[in-house]
């Protein structure tokens, strides 16, 4: 190579050095604001459920084949989620609870900075909620999510800070607006709750895990109530509400609705949800925008299924320090929504949410794709929502009337007359 070519190859090498720095800058600065890319009109969120990560390379691999256990620990949760991320490119990583498995993390710090190290290392913005054994190690649940809301590239929130008194650790939502440069830029148009579905139930009388507790459906009610009136509001005042997807750990009795008839994917296990139903479900269908809902902690199952328009959905197993079936494959879903192209060539509202899953096989095998919502075959509920919204304008301006802080007494006198 001549002086001049080398010159040359150093010139490039920095040229590439500078557009990557550029590149990190960028998203640096958007990374505050979840939005659709413009490119394909497309926002694109991967979903890893139960994690269940322990010490790294020196916790063993539960519910393989006997043959592969000399070779597996919580390095093959880790490899599965840095090939996901290479072939999927998504836009946002959702991790729904069990993060780590806490029993068998003797630091929860270094367990969840390992188990989310991919996430962080790849720039892509992400957010996590509790599982039930998040906090089985020396951090509280406050504990844990606090680790994680300090950590790298996290949208994670402790609590939301305009609810004074909610239960449990880890309830937020997020915005993911329209594309930089179309008229939807400064709207939210898929929104995006996060909810701490608990651990175990700490009244005497009623057995088995936590709940999402009135607390936190009033929170969700309030903010989805904000959300539609912002986005049905001017400027760019939309007919209806913009989709929502609520993401937590725990499954709501409510997925136990369906049998193989009516669900798309598998199961081959109970639904572990909560002995009680604390009526979350309800609150989403009243609210009127949640279009799906995805939960882990079913690891053997990874359907989705509708009821009253809220499609009800598992993500699979994921870690391998987790029970799972020796053959069945460890699992992620992937939900992509997309946007509609309006008459002027822009990108418009979310037309269509699509959802499958990848199999941590040699293809990353994608099964069981499914339109979980589209924009045409709800044009009937949309008129539907709109008369809710009515409702729940005239209910929040009551509530917004109440003290801060008698939220919860409130939340317990407005469940106890059946108002909510
Ligand atoms: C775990 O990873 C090791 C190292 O890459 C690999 O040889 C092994 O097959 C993996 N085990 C499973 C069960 O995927
Ligand atoms: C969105 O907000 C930015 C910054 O405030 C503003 O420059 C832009 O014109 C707004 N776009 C639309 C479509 O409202
Ligand atoms: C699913 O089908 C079963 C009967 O096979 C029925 O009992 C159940 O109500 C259905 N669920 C829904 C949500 O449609």
């Amino acid at each position: 190579m001549g002086v001049a070519a080398k010159k040359m190859g150093t010139v490039a090498v920095m040229m590439l050095w500078m557009a990557f720095l550029c590149c990190h800058a960028a998203q640096g600065q958007r990374r505050r604001q979840l939005r659709f890319d413009g490119k394909r009109g497309e926002f694109r969120i991967l979903q890893v459920a139960d994690m269940h990560y322990g010490n790294g390379k020196r916790t063993p691999c539960e519910d393989v084949f006997p043959q592969q256990m000399a070779t597996c620990s919580d390095l093959n949760t880790t490899a599965f989620i840095r090939r996901l991320i290479l072939a999927e490119k998504p836009d946002f990583i959702v991790f729904t609870g069990d993060n780590i498995f806490g029993f068998d993390a003797s630091d929860p710090a270094s367990s969840m900075n390992a188990a989310f190290a991919p996430a962080i290392s790849s720039n892509i913005p992400w957010a996590a909620v509790l599982g039930n054994h998040d906090q089985e190690s020396t951090l509280s649940r406050e504990g844990v999510m606090k680790h994680i809301v300090g950590m790298k590239n996290t949208l994670s929130q402790v609590n939301p800070s305009e609810a004074h008194v909610i239960d449990g650790y880890g309830n937020y939502n997020l915005e993911v607006h329209g594309v930089e440069g179309s008229h939807l830029a400064n709207k939210s148009v898929l929104n995006l709750y996060f909810l701490d579905s608990g651990d175990y139930s700490t009244v005497l009388s009623i057995p088995g895990y936590g709940w999402i507790k009135p607390s936190q459906q009033l929170w969700f009610q309030r903010t989805s109530f904000k959300l539609q009136r912002s986005y049905m509001n001017k400027p760019e005042p939309q007919r209806g509400p913009a989709p929502g997807l609520a993401y937590f750990h725990i499954p709501l009795p409510e997925y136990a609705s369906f049998d193989s008839s009516n669900f798309t994917g598998g199961k081959q296990e109970g639904i572990s949800s909560a002995t009680v139903n604390s009526g979350f479900f309800t609150t989403m269908v009243a609210a009127g925008d949640v279009k799906a809902v995805f939960t882990g902690h079913d690891h053997l199952n990874d359907f989705c299924g509708e009821l009253t328009g809220i499609n009800l959905c598992y993500a699979g197993g994921f870690g391998y320090h987790a029970y799972g079936k020796a053959g069945w494959a460890r699992r992620a879903r992937m939900v992509v929504a997309s946007l509609e192209k309006t008459e002027k060539g822009s990108w418009g509202t979310v037309k269509s949410i699509k959802t499958w899953k990848h199999l941590d096989d040699e293809h990353l095998t994608a099964i069981d794709g499914q339109v979980l919502w589209s924009k045409s075959s709800s044009e009937n509920e949309k008129s539907e929502n709109a008369d809710i919204g009515v409702t729940s304008e005239s209910r929040m301006t009551r509530i917004s009337t109440h003290d801060q802080d008698s939220l919860i007494n409130l939340c317990i006198i407005m469940k106890q007359s059946g108002k909510i």
